[in-house]
């Protein structure tokens, strides 16, 4: 096994090998994921705590049940319902989860950065469940493992990106995840919702969704992130739609057999449509699953400092 870190913050850091791996890992993982009995011991007497300032369904639930499917002590805890909501600042929080034996923290907070300060203030592994407009290395782990497992391969791979790219922390995981892979990576969505520095990140770059999608093996639609807009990006949602959502035409862009991925949550009839998701190349739900598997697979290699299979 090639991963010897104590943290997981970020797949910019990461090696081709070291990311390889953790997707090789999660194929060990997705296997016993996929059995009648979930319950393995891989994780048995640490504690897991999962503390999270941003609102998430897939990604708190799959840590929570990776955790437990592990035999795991799992916990979660809000910024509402903590005393975040006193004041309490960021390492004290994370301190206090440290000091009681956590093993493991897993972090999503609306700041970027703010994994990387908690893992430079605790004993325990951090992950990074996504900071601000930074990265979410988890989710590109998980999408890259369902491309592999679709495709065969990520090397030589088309893939287009598109959607909101400006408020994305997906994205800029999946580009840096993707082009260590060997893949191609286009991206494209309004000129509003691109930052201007992309193309430095060894992608093409375009304000048309049709030309970004042109061939494509791969597209995957990125959430609106209505949470973090200011006004005046776009005109309205129905716009946006008419010009830059998925539909079925559109999709005809891409190869025939393009897989059609997306993050989730879709807002339906904005990103995508309700007939594209329908669709045999629609891998949205797999994703979902794909997510356990590979989180399952982080949990047990930073447990054991790399050492497994
Ligand atoms: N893709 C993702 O991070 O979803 P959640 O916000 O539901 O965790």
């Amino acid at each position: 096994m090639q991963f010897h870190h104590k943290d997981l913050l970020g797949l910019k850091e990461l090696s081709k090998e070291e990311i390889l791996s953790i997707l090789r890992h999660a194929q060990t993982m997705k296997e016993i994921l996929m059995q009648d009995s979930k319950k393995t011991p891989h994780l048995q007497g640490k504690s897991v705590v999962t503390l999270f300032y941003e609102n998430s369904t897939r990604t708190r639930m799959s840590f929570e049940l990776a955790s437990k499917y592990m035999s795991a002590n799992a916990a979660n805890i809000t910024a509402s319902g903590s005393s975040v909501a006193k004041g309490e600042s960021l390492i004290d929080t994370a301190r206090t989860l440290d000091r009681m034996g956590t093993d493991v923290i897993i972090v999503r907070h609306s700041s970027s950065g703010a994994p990387h300060l908690i893992a430079r203030n605790v004993k325990a592994s951090v992950i990074n469940a996504g900071d601000g407009m930074n990265e979410h290395p988890t989710q590109a782990l998980l999408d890259m493992f369902t491309m592999m497992e679709k495709k065969g391969s990520i090397e030589g791979l088309k893939v287009a990106i598109v959607g909101d790219v400006k408020h994305s922390r997906v994205v800029r995981s999946n580009i840096y995840g993707l082009t260590k892979l060997g893949a191609e990576v286009s991206v494209g969505g309004p000129s509003t919702l691109m930052p201007p520095d992309m193309d430095k990140l060894g992608v093409s770059v375009y304000h048309s969704v049709d030309e970004a999608m042109m061939d494509a093996d791969v597209v995957m639609g990125l959430r609106i992130q209505q949470e973090r807009q200011k006004s005046g990006l776009l005109p309205s949602l129905r716009e946006y739609h008419r010009f830059f959502g998925i539909d079925e035409k559109r999709l005809k862009c891409a190869k025939p057999d393009a897989l059609l991925m997306h993050p989730g949550p879709v807002n339906r009839g904005v990103e995508l449509t309700s007939g594209v998701m329908e669709l045999d190349r629609c891998f949205i739900d797999e994703q979902v699953t794909n997510g356990v598997a590979v989180r399952m697979a982080i949990l047990n290699i930073l447990t054991r400092g790399g050492r497994v299979e």
